[in-house]
């Protein structure tokens, strides 16, 4: 059953993203080439599945959902691009290819994820969302660029880079996580909130308390597989972590209390939605699936 919601909205998200990203042939040709490779075909668009299943759980219909779908799939796209630079991570594969700078070059990707960036407001200023209201839709806005800036994601990432060989505590590390991770997809839920008509403040709550716990559980996550996991498998560079000296939640707890640490967030997760009937099963499904994910 939930794969059948996974795949309906990796469809929906696809077919979005194809129709607000500019065509390949379209004048500057190459930055629009870098932008699709770096969105297109790749990712398991986690990001857009709760923005639908947090829309599902507060009763939005589908077609509201998809550009706000789209525009954090973008934020997200445009983040991976970056964070693989030279400067950055220094990171050679991604999704399974070579990264946006590998083929496009340093300046392309910097380009690329900027344009991505701006590509994601325009997508929720303008793309239609029936029967979204205006307010609705400029918060969003706001929710998204809250997220996504200096005290969300690119905030987070900035910790990241000055933790580069340094020994984090455990606060320090989640309040890295909680910024570089766990903002964008908390915003992705509270989007996906967003869209439904008459919003109820306590499941927005309890949404919230849904959001930041899976939010930091995919990132601890994501440590833990960046030990176990193959580069294969994950589509990027196993052991990345390690060889880079980040401060990570093995490596500074250990895998089994990592892992320990992920499975409680995913119980949090999942405790924070006891209110809400089963039109909430897809983000019960969701919260499991990228605690327990092995790719
Ligand atoms: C990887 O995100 C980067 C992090 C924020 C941990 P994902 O694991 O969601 O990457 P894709 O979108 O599936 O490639
Ligand atoms: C990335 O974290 C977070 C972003 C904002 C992109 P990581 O650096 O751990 O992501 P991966 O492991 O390269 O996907
Ligand atoms: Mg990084
Ligand atoms: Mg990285
Ligand atoms: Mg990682």
């Amino acid at each position: 059953m939930q794969d059948d919601f996974a795949q309906r909205c990796r469809q929906r998200v696809e077919a979005a993203l194809e129709t607000f990203l500019p065509a390949a042939d379209i004048h500057p040709a190459s930055l629009h080439r870098a932008m699709r490779y770096a969105v297109l075909d790749g990712g398991k668009r986690v990001r857009p599945l709760l923005v639908y299943a947090a829309g599902q759980a507060c009763g939005a219909p589908e077609p509201a959902l998809d550009a706000a779908a789209a525009a954090v799939e973008l934020i997200h796209a445009y983040s991976l691009v970056h964070d693989d630079l030279p400067a950055m991570d220094d990171d050679a594969l991604r999704r399974g290819k070579p990264t946006c700078h590998k083929a496009f070059g340093e300046a392309g990707a910097i380009l690329a994820g900027d344009a991505l960036q701006a590509l994601a407001f325009q997508v929720l200023a303008e793309a239609p969302m029936p029967d979204v209201t205006d307010a609705a839709r400029l918060a969003m806005i706001e929710t998204l660029a809250r997220a996504a800036g200096s005290r969300g994601m690119v905030g987070g990432q900035a910790i990241d880079l000055a933790a580069v060989g340094r020994e984090l505590d455990i606060a320090e590390l989640e309040d890295m996580h909680i910024h570089k991770t766990g903002a964008l997809i908390r915003a992705s839920v509270l989007l996906g909130a967003a869209c439904a008509a008459n919003p109820d403040a306590g499941r927005r709550r309890a949404l919230d308390r849904y959001a930041k716990a899976v939010g930091l559980a995919f990132q601890v996550q994501d440590d833990i597989l960046d030990v176990t996991g193959q580069t294969g498998e994950l589509g990027k560079t196993a052991g990345a972590d390690r060889a880079l000296g980040k401060p990570t939640y093995p490596a500074l707890l250990g895998l089994s209390e990592a892992r320990r640490r992920a499975q409680e967030l995913k119980q949090t997760a999942l405790d924070a939605l006891a209110g809400f009937d089963d039109r909430a099963d897809a983000l019960r499904w969701l919260c499991t699936y990228i605690v327990d994910r092995t790719a």
